[in-house]
């Protein structure tokens, strides 16, 4: 199995993220850690610990982390995910699942120092925040995670700005420090998730699925399409946080290659794109990675299965 601690902020995406890692067999998560961007940290602890609850995730450690972006102002995606980060998505009255009381980034901390060096996989799916903490406060979590697979940033595009992606832009400093640190990272951007389309054949067939979480999974793909629509244009919403446990899985779903990536932090009009390097062949031991070709396919027979199997 492979161990993973999902660090994300529930929002959409991030709960079908949850469901994803916690319905496949070949998933272990030993945490789930909490960050503000979505919505507040407050509102995404609530949405992690009812989707956990779902799930029935009652043994993984479920932390609350980072209240606010390193440097800058926090700024949340109300328009996308609504005032609670989940609107529209029927979750359980009564949450009986607790936070673990430590901090996020020392569950991290914790969790890394505490499991064989090589075998735990960081899985970012909302700002940097909590990861960039981690490796400062205990920088030997570096050289002991296996990867660190993060949905964010882009080779090409943004939806933040022009340029920069939500969960880089709305921390590019702790970005930088998580791209600069030398554990291998796979940027699982936009280029990628962009072909992650909810059509409405999958959502039907998530919701012909008779358990509690894929009829969950089936109401937060509907309410994602239509925000996505109004708000963005967009004709079917790019599923993007479960494109990165789908590469945790099997990097033949996502493909990726080496490519050297630096967030742009001065830029005046590009702050928060992340500069991917294509004009030669990646140097040896290039640790940044960028996910680019998605099996679209296969994708979704994995989301189909993982709810499947959940309560
Ligand atoms: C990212 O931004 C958030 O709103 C989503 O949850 C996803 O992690 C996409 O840019
Ligand atoms: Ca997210």
């Amino acid at each position: 199995k492979i161990d993973i601690i999902l660090d994300c902020d529930p929002g959409y995406d991030d709960a079908a993220a949850i469901l994803l890692a916690a319905g496949n067999p070949n998933v272990n998560i030993l945490a789930i850690t909490v960050v503000a961007g979505n919505q507040s940290i407050a509102k995404v602890t609530r949405n992690a610990l009812a989707i956990a609850q779902v799930a029935g995730l009652h043994d993984v450690p479920i932390a609350a982390g980072a209240t606010r972006p390193l440097m800058i102002e926090p700024e949340v995606a109300a328009e996308i995910h609504g005032e609670t980060g989940l609107d529209d998505a029927t979750l359980p009255e009564e949450i009986v699942l607790k936070t673990d009381p430590r901090h996020a980034v020392q569950v991290i901390i914790d969790t890394v120092m505490s499991r064989p060096a090589g075998t735990v996989t960081l899985v970012p799916t909302g700002p940097l925040t909590n990861i960039a903490l981690a490796a400062r406060l205990e920088p030997r979590i570096v050289e002991r995670v296996k990867e660190v697979v993060l949905m964010g940033g882009a080779v090409h595009t943004g939806n933040h700005g022009p340029y920069s992606e939500f969960n880089i832009g709305t921390d590019p400093e702790a970005a930088d420090i998580v791209f600069k640190e030398k554990w291998k990272v796979v940027m699982v951007g936009l280029d990628l998730t962009y072909q992650a389309r909810v059509s409405e054949e999958q959502v039907a067939r998530i919701a012909a699925i008779p358990t509690a979480s894929a009829k969950l999974l089936a109401e937060i793909l509907t309410a994602f399409n239509v925000r996505y629509r109004r708000v963005r244009g967009f004709g079917d919403a790019p599923l993007h946080d479960p494109c990165a446990i789908a590469c945790v899985l099997d990097p033949t779903v996502v493909r990726y290659v080496p490519v050297p990536i630096s967030v742009e932090l001065t830029g005046t009009r590009t702050r928060g794109m992340t500069v991917a390097d294509f004009r030669r062949t990646a140097p040896e031991g290039c640790h940044t990675h960028a996910a680019l070709e998605l099996d679209l396919a296969r994708f979704w027979d994995m989301m189909a299965d993982a709810v499947s199997r959940l309560p």
